[in-house]
């Protein structure tokens, strides 16, 4: 795939990874638009690209997605490639007191509104002679961390939407793309409170280096991107699911339980 000369929308592309695909996409001579919700954030994505388009968009509001689209579209017609970049995660503990709005926030943001996103994209996106859908999701997808359990469920969702929406548009001018980062050194992992999941550990990868992987991937049309232990993690939970399932949750597990859940 060229990765030069294309007009690149990224979804949360203010932070970690989405900013890092930005910065090097912007470096490869694309044109870069990004969204978030915080003015502050995109405000100051401009210090790293300074002809970066910037859109104020909160991407899990189906009406700030079709608001989104007129902009984007009348703004830069030339648009060719769609990251579904923007997500969140939380640690959990499943114990009824959640409450049913809050329950699915990860749903919303990290299945549902890429799938949202490419049913409002797919039309315009199929006029151009090539376009890419890129969706980020995530090592989680192969093998559940039990501490994010609604997260999990939903990059495990957004796996399956993936390959679906790739065989669906096979024959189409349209290249459908997975992107699954390990765990990568952003504000994210961050602000999960983790001791462990930090630059210090060999399974944490960082950012910039993910995004260059990825990115030389990508030259090579590879469909699933699994950089670092992503791939190693979808290898062995095929041979091994229940030894592999047990070994992601032993010890990060209680490490952020005991940072975010609080003990019961
Ligand atoms: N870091 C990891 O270890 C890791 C591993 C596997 C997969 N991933 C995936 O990689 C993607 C990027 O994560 P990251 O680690 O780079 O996280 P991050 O640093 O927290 O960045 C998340 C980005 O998403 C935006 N965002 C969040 N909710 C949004 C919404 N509703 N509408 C629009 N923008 C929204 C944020 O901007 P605002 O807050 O301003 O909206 C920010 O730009 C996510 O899909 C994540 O699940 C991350």
């Amino acid at each position: 795939m060229k990765l030069s000369a294309n007009t690149i929308l990224i979804t949360g592309g203010t932070s970690g990874i989405g900013l890092e695909l930005a910065k090097q996409l912007h470096q490869r001579q694309n044109t870069i638009l990004v969204t978030g919700r915080d003015p502050n954030k995109l405000r100051a994505i401009h210090e790293h690209i300074p002809r970066v388009q910037t859109y104020q968009s909160d991407v899990s509001d189906p009406a700030a997605i079709a608001a989104l689209y007129e902009r984007v579209t009348n703004e830069f017609p030339d648009l060719n490639m769609l990251i579904n970049n923007a997500g969140v995660m939380r640690t959990l503990r499943l114990n009824g007191r959640i409450g049913l709005q809050d329950i699915g926030r990860e749903i919303e943001v990290d299945l549902l509104r890429p799938v949202r996103m490419i049913e409002q994209f797919l039309p315009f996106l199929k006029t151009k002679p090539h376009a890419t859908i890129i969706n980020t999701s995530s090592l989680l997808a192969f093998v559940p961390l039990a501490s994010s359990p609604i997260y999990s469920a939903a990059k495990a969702g957004l796996h399956s939407y993936t390959q679906s929406l790739r065989i669906q548009l096979h024959d189409t001018n349209v290249t459908v793309i997975e992107l699954a980062p390990p765990a990568t050194t952003t504000p994210l992992l961050e602000n999960l409170g983790s001791d462990s999941l930090n630059s210090k550990n060999p399974i944490v990868m960082n950012v910039e280096k993910m995004v260059r992987v990825a990115l030389e991937q990508l030259e090579h049309d590879t469909a699933e991107i699994r950089p670092g232990m992503s791939n190693i993690m979808k290898l062995m939970s095929r041979f091994a699911p229940t030894f592999m399932l047990k070994q992601v949750n032993k010890s990060i597990t209680s490490d952020l339980a005991k940072a975010n859940l609080g003990e019961e």
